[in-house]
């Protein structure tokens, strides 16, 4: 067969700020499915920060390197089944990497519904909303009438966790970068305060956006901005601890947060890590809770999708720098 499955490669493990050259663009022969396999066609790739994150050493899945073909997951098509638990085409979302098309076992893959649009299957319906839903409220446990903050909260992470942070009857600050993406999350997203990082002395500026201070911090973000909500949180806070952004994208920092741990012992606080598939086996009743908030409007969905597979490094680039709203996507057919 011929070499008509395009690939983006990893070329370079990157040292500090993630960039084109380190990844390249080749061709492979499309790969054939054995028994209990399937062969999938990518429709969207999803855009994570952590994608960033598995360049620079183990995390839940082992490091990248150089050589490999990116890794991702993909929302995609079933194009040859050798399975019985799967047919020709039915979609799945799969680690199939940055590539046109994949070859992986069939038991790993689980049967998606054909709703629309499809692209909900990758950002509320997918990783990010049962991310935020499950990390809002099995981590940070937030109660009606408290504040809730949320960093990268323009993010398709973050986007989320605010508004159900909202539905749940909370007062909502969101942290993003500029005051564009913060007007939006005040505007369309029903935010009640917003604070610019970008815009100078974070600590002071949530002072002033939590006049009652904060009881819960969901923190997608880590570095400065978790030490600025340190300082700002109750007796008895709770922080869902999701994501480090800020941390991903560049040489290992010097040093931690100041505050930790005294403002942890003093305030009482909690600091809960979580990772989303710690609780999948609750998926089904997160989802349909999420279906029913999306149908009804409350909870908006905001996406952001690129065409091309050959956008894909630049997307993750753009990603990291801050230029998405809500969940990114590459639409590959
Ligand atoms: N624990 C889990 O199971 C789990 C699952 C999925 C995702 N996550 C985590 O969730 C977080 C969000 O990931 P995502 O994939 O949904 O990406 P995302 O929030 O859609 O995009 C990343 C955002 O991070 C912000 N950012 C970048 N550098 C930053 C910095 N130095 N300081 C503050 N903000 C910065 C940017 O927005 P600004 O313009 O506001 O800077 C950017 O839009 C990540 O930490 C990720 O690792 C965790």
């Amino acid at each position: 067969m011929a070499d008509d499955n395009r690939q983006i490669v990893l070329a370079e493990i990157p040292q500090g700020k993630l960039a084109a050259h380190h990844f390249a663009v080749t061709q492979a022969p499309r790969p054939t499915p054995g028994d209990g396999e399937v062969l999938l066609r990518a429709l969207y790739v999803s855009l994570d920060a952590a994608n960033r994150a598995w360049m620079q050493g183990a995390t839940y899945r082992s490091a990248l390197k150089a050589g490999d073909v990116m890794a991702g997951g993909a929302l995609a098509e079933v194009v040859e089944s050798r399975s019985d638990s799967l047919s020709k085409g039915d979609l799945v979302f799969a680690d199939t990497g940055w590539q046109e098309w994949a070859v992986l076992p069939a038991r790993h893959l689980t049967r998606l519904p054909k709703l629309a649009p499809l692209t909900h299957l990758l950002s509320v319906y997918g990783v990010a909303g049962l991310t935020a839903y499950f990390g809002l409220l099995e981590c940070g446990r937030p109660k009606a009438g408290e504040t809730v903050v949320v960093s990268a909260a323009a993010g398709s992470v973050g986007s989320i966790v605010g508004q159900i942070a909202k539905i749940k009857g909370c007062r909502v600050v969101g942290i993003a970068g500029g005051a564009e993406k913060c007007a939006l999350l005040e505007r369309e997203l029903g935010f009640d305060a917003t604070v610019d990082y970008k815009a100078g002395d974070t600590r002071r500026a949530l002072r002033a956006a939590c006049p009652n201070g904060i009881d819960v911090y969901f923190d997608n973000v880590g570095g400065d901005i978790l030490e600025a909500c340190l300082f700002n949180m109750n007796n008895h806070g709770r922080i869902a601890c999701c994501g480090a952004v800020s941390q991903y994208d560049g040489a290992a920092p010097a040093h931690g947060p100041r505050g930790v741990p005294g403002l942890i012992v003093t305030k009482r606080l909690t600091l809960t890590g979580f990772v989303v598939m710690d609780f999948y086996d609750q998926q089904a009743a997160a989802l349909q809770t999420l279906k029913g908030w999306v149908e009804s409007g409350e909870l908006k969905v905001r996406e952001d999708v690129i065409e091309g597979l050959e956008n894909l490094p630049a997307a993750l680039i753009g990603l990291l720098a801050g230029e998405n709203v809500g969940k990114r996507m590459v639409k590959v057919v």
